[in-house]
């Protein structure tokens, strides 16, 4: 069945391709727009990749959300083609008005999916085919199955950095991510082999490679060096040098005692053999890439994927060290707070800028970690002006319960005049904050549903 829903999705991104290809013979600009998150950045530099290869020219924008004033400004441009990356499901009216012809690669579960479309849009998503968009596929996999038949394989590697970004590797890949991982490993761009997955381990002494360690997480020493150095002393391992000065017998005792932390720790490492050092590692890439969006340096991370680096990696890598420095302390802070708890739900709140911007990647991390209660929906509210832009963060085993944070923001965020939407484990929404009471409380009475029925 699976297969079948597959080949449909592959037969749609097919169409696209071939709607792509027309408008490159013809010598179209392409306009590209994409999401500004690491998923979304790859998306981007997936399509700008295979344009540049069929010698097509292409102009991209790399926005957080698509807001109607976005779409407003798209409506006066006279561009033939438009691809939505990563985003664009969730915006059918509003893109049906555009006069070009339109592709979106979107991975986003969608309320208006079953809006009725012209010919001259072809909307590639795996929830369209009853596919899973939250695990088996991200933006920039979509974006790579729409290009595939172009003949990219060698950019199947950059394709499954954004799915590394959505967090959508667990213990292996599956579904058209594993397509695309196959893609990869049968054309030579891509490489796997077992390793301990520790941070920037060539770069840092060790107890700080292990506490900036958030993927996966480690109780007690991820965001804590205090952690990390009181293992490392447990464990008879010096805590200044770094892992790769380590003896092998060290190595084989650290792995052990790791292993016992966190299994995953030890696990398949994805690499891109012929990139350039620091891109090689496909977690650090979309590490850089996420640490550009989260900085709005987002045309630094398109640089980045589309070959332009003298300057830009050394940017980024600069971008990584704060966004790493701003985690740590973040996990400090829940450590301390905590979050606020509600019957079905609970929030954490800041109005401090540079939490704002990692308040979601904290969710996740917290609740990775369980110094927030992993039996509770996450809300991350940031206080923008007269607005608060909310994150929300589940597990796994509370989506199998049946809570969808996506529709849960999507409804109460309408409610208040606002909007929101998402997946079921990650979603995201934007309130007036004098709502934002009414807004937790209407939510916490969604998931209560969501719960029951
Ligand atoms: O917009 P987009 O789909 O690219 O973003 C998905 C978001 O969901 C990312 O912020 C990603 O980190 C988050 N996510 C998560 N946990 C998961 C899956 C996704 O926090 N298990
Ligand atoms: O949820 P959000 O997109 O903000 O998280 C983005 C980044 O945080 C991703 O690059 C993801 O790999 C990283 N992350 C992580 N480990 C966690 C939570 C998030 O590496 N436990
Ligand atoms: O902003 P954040 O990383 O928390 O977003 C999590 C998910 O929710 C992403 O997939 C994002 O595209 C989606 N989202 C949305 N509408 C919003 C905010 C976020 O669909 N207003
Ligand atoms: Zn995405």
């Amino acid at each position: 069945m699976i297969q079948k829903q597959q080949h449909s999705l592959l037969n749609k991104a097919e169409e696209a391709c071939e709607l792509l290809g027309r408008h490159l013979d013809q010598d179209h600009v392409v306009r590209i727009i994409s999401h500004n998150d690491a998923d979304g950045i790859s998306a981007a530099g997936v399509m700008c990749n295979a344009v540049a290869k069929q010698q097509g020219k292409f102009h991209v924008t790399i926005i957080p959300r698509l807001k109607d004033e976005n779409i407003a400004k798209f409506l006066k441009e006279k561009y033939k083609l438009f691809i939505f990356c990563d985003m664009g499901s969730g915006n059918l009216r509003g893109i049906k008005r555009l006069k070009g012809d339109v592709i979106i690669a979107d991975h986003h579960q969608t309320i208006d999916s079953k809006e009725e479309l012209s010919n001259s849009i072809v909307h590639v998503n795996p929830h369209l085919y009853e596919l899973d968009g939250t695990k088996d596929v991200s933006g920039s996999g979509v974006s790579y199955l729409t290009v595939r038949p172009m003949g990219c394989k060698n950019l199947a590697g950059l394709a499954l950095v954004g799915a590394f970004g959505d967090m959508q590797y667990k213990n292996g890949f599956t579904g058209v991510n594993k397509m695309i991982q196959d893609d990869g490993v049968d054309s030579g761009n891509i490489e796997i082999r077992e390793d301990l997955k520790i941070a920037y381990r060539s770069n840092e002494p060790l107890y700080k490679a292990l506490s900036y360690t958030i993927n996966p997480v480690l109780k007690g020493i991820s965001g804590d060096e205090e952690g990390a150095v009181t293992f490392l002393e447990k464990i008879g391992i010096s805590y200044g040098i770094k892992f790769t000065e380590l003896s092998n017998e060290e190595k084989d005792i650290l792995k052990a005692e790791l292993v016992k932390i966190n299994p995953k720790i030890f696990g398949d490492v994805f690499t891109i053999p012929s990139e350039v050092p620091e891109l090689t590692n496909l977690e650090e890439y979309s590490n850089i890439l996420d640490a550009c969006g989260k900085n709005k340096k987002q045309g630094i991370g398109l640089s980045i994927c589309i070959g332009d680096r003298k300057d830009s990696i050394q940017e980024a890598q600069k971008l990584v060290k704060s966004y790493r420095e701003d985690l740590v302390h973040g996990i400090q802070w829940i450590k301390k707070e905590g979050s606020v708890i509600q019957d079905n739900i609970q929030y954490i709140y800041t109005e401090e800028k540079r939490k704002k911007r990692i308040m979601g990647t904290l969710s996740s991390i917290g609740l990775d970690l369980e110094i927030l209660d992993p039996g509770k929906p996450v809300l991350a509210m940031s206080r923008m002006d007269n607005i608060i832009k909310v994150s929300g963060r589940t597990t796994t085993e509370m989506t199998e319960m049946g809570v969808n944070l996506g529709y849960a923001l999507e409804n109460a965020s309408k409610s208040f005049n606002g909007s929101g939407g998402g997946h079921n484990i990650a979603a995201g929404a934007v309130v007036p904050y004098r709502e934002m009471d009414n807004f937790l409380n209407l939510v916490d009475e969604i998931v209560r549903t969501q719960l029951n029925s």
